[in-house]
């Protein structure tokens, strides 16, 4: 199949379309909690920033999608918006449910430049699912939360992957529609796009510190995350996880490469250095 050709776009917008998920937030098996459990919710420091991220998606992707002529990439786009705002639905839901404490901050405007917020946007949403992936299996694994409520999340995390195959396909599709060296330019172009979602995340890293300053995610509720973790161990879940989850997905289709390879080549820096190391006498 040819990037850029009308059989590639009909099969990545076809397969975004066919593995759609209805849900209502609201009628999901949300699960009682006991008061640890609730406890452990809580203190996540972050759900306000996911909140308003997802409100944000909703946001972009539908000032998007009003931009794009080509019916069969406005449907899927559009369907795409439609799932970022429930994203966002089912974060209020929770934050309802749960009496936790996350305001709802007013949206920026984000009418201006939409190509490109869409853009950053969507290799954001690469970056971040990448380390999400890692981050749902260590959170799942020590019981972090009851299996109800990662049941849950399961359905956001499904949607977020299909988000970024979809994303990566219509990047490589328009480059490719743009001509010869839109399509030769379209790995440096990724690259800039990582970086500037790099920038980003560092950024909401040290805003989330200087707001929470580790008082509210206290040191027990962090060890029940981090006992044992390892930089090494994070970045194999990662790549283990990304690899099981992509691996249910059309092989025809591209996937997001550039974390996973860059992650590769680490780990297996990693294991070089680790064989080299001479032993603790
Ligand atoms: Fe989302
Ligand atoms: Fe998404």
């Amino acid at each position: 199949m040819k990037i850029g050709s009308t059989e590639h776009r009909d099969t990545f917008c076809r397969h975004f379309m066919q593995t759609y998920t209805p849900y209502d937030p609201t009628t999901l098996p949300w699960p009682e909690l006991d008061a640890a459990a609730l406890q452990r919710l809580k203190s996540v420091p972050f759900w306000e920033e996911v909140f308003y991220t997802e409100r944000r998606a909703g946001a972009i992707v539908k000032a998007f999608t009003d931009t794009v002529s080509d019916p069969v990439l406005k449907q899927a786009i559009e369907l795409q918006g439609f799932e970022e705002a429930r994203h966002a639905e089912l974060i209020r839901v929770m934050i309802d449910k749960y009496g936790i404490d996350a305001a709802e901050r007013p949206l920026e405007d984000v009418s201006d430049n939409i190509e490109t917020r869409f853009k950053d946007f969507g290799f954001g949403e690469c970056m971040d699912s990448f380390l999400g992936f890692g981050v749902f299996k260590i959170a799942m694994q020590s019981e972090f939360l009851p299996r109800e409520m990662f049941a849950i999340f399961e359905t956001l995390m499904y949607e977020e992957t299909r988000h970024i195959v979809f994303f990566v396909n219509w990047m490589a599709y328009s480059q490719a529609r743009k001509g010869f060296l839109a399509r030769v330019a379209l790995p440096l172009t990724s690259f800039r796009y990582y970086m500037r979602a790099l920038g980003r995340l560092a950024g909401t890293a040290r805003r989330g510190a200087a707001v929470n300053d580790g008082k509210e995610f206290s040191a027990t509720q962090a060890s029940v995350f981090l006992d044992g973790f390892t930089f090494r161990r994070f970045l194999e879940d990662c790549y283990s996880e990304n690899r099981r989850r992509m691996g249910g997905f059309d092989p025809e289709l591209l996937r997001p490469s550039f974390l996973p390879q860059l992650a590769e080549t680490a780990l297996s820096a990693m294991r070089l250095w680790s064989f080299r190391k001479p032993a603790p006498a």
